[in-house]
């Protein structure tokens, strides 16, 4: 190995939380990648700037975060069909003065679904809360399995119908309000952003079942409160951590062309919770 390593970044507002430089030093260690990998704070109202100087620095490629997804597909040049359906971008390369924007969100959420908690969806009822970002970036991954139903629940119905109005092209989904569900769905994913402020999506228990598998993108130490309420009602329950890790090994992939393994980095982020 000769030379000055290939430099990615994370940028975000805040940034010092971040858990993407430590998840890709792992990768890059375990592949042998010769990277360096660093969080950037970008201004508020300077994402496009920042990136520009990134660029001018090398950069070759740069992660987005919180609050920047919807800028950086404003700036890309060229936009993958994934991140076109997600209408966000998480994943930048910079190439020969094009700058290509990538969403490996959902496929993270599908793969730590599908392959790690090996939960297939094909054939299943899901069920999908919440209407915002998160929400519509998972959508087109999850019809690509093939469910027999995907349904969009949010509190402000009015979002859930306009997303599910914008995906009928791809699949079976509909909306419907939080007290029209009464049945039992296969999976339960949480895309609210309801965990982080303790709250539970007003979901009936009815929806739960004991063959149910529920999911909550958000994670910590402790279940969140949408997990432990599922729990109670017979799911089984997963936390989002494994979506963290693998929507950072799609990038990876997308980066270096090598796909890094995800369990080791999972257990070890596990153990430090
Ligand atoms: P994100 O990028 O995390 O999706 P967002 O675009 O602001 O953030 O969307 C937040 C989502 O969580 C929305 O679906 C929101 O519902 P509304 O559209 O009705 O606002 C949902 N949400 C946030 N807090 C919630 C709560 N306490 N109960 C239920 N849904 C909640």
């Amino acid at each position: 190995m000769s030379g000055a390593p290939d430099r990615y970044t994370v940028i975000g507002n805040p940034i010092a939380h971040s858990k993407s430089p430590e998840i890709h030093a792992r990768f890059a260690a375990q592949t042998g990648q010769h990277l360096v990998y660093e969080r950037v704070l970008a201004p508020l109202d300077g994402f496009a700037s920042t990136v520009q100087d990134l660029i001018r620095q090398g950069v070759k490629g740069a992660n987005v975060t919180v609050p920047f997804k919807l800028d950086a597909y404003a700036l890309a040049s060229l936009v993958t069909e994934r991140a076109q359906a997600a209408g966000a971008v998480n994943t930048l390369s910079f190439k020969a003065g094009s700058i290509i924007g990538d969403n490996t969100d959902g496929i993270g959420l599908v793969t730590d679904i599908v392959s790690n908690a090996g939960v297939a969806m094909r054939g299943k009822t899901v069920l999908l809360l919440g209407a915002g970002g998160a929400a519509r970036g998972v959508l087109l991954p999850i019809l690509e399995q093939g469910p027999a139903a995907l349904v969009i629940t949010n509190r402000t119905v009015e979002k859930a119908e306009e997303l599910a109005l914008q995906f009928t092209k791809n699949g079976p989904v509909s909306a419907s309000r939080f007290d029209a569900l009464y049945r039992p769905f296969d999976i339960i994913i949480n895309a609210t952003s309801a965990s982080l402020s303790e709250d539970l999506p007003p979901i009936a228990p009815a929806v739960f079942c004991h063959n149910a598998f529920a999911y909550d993108m958000m994670y910590g130490k402790e279940q969140t409160i949408f997990m432990r309420f599922a729990a109670q009602h017979g799911a089984t329950v997963r936390d989002g951590l494994g979506m963290l890790v693998e929507q950072a090994a799609e990038s990876f992939f997308v980066w270096r062309g090598v796909r890094p393994d995800t369990a080791s980095v999972f257990a070890e982020l596990r153990a430090k919770l």
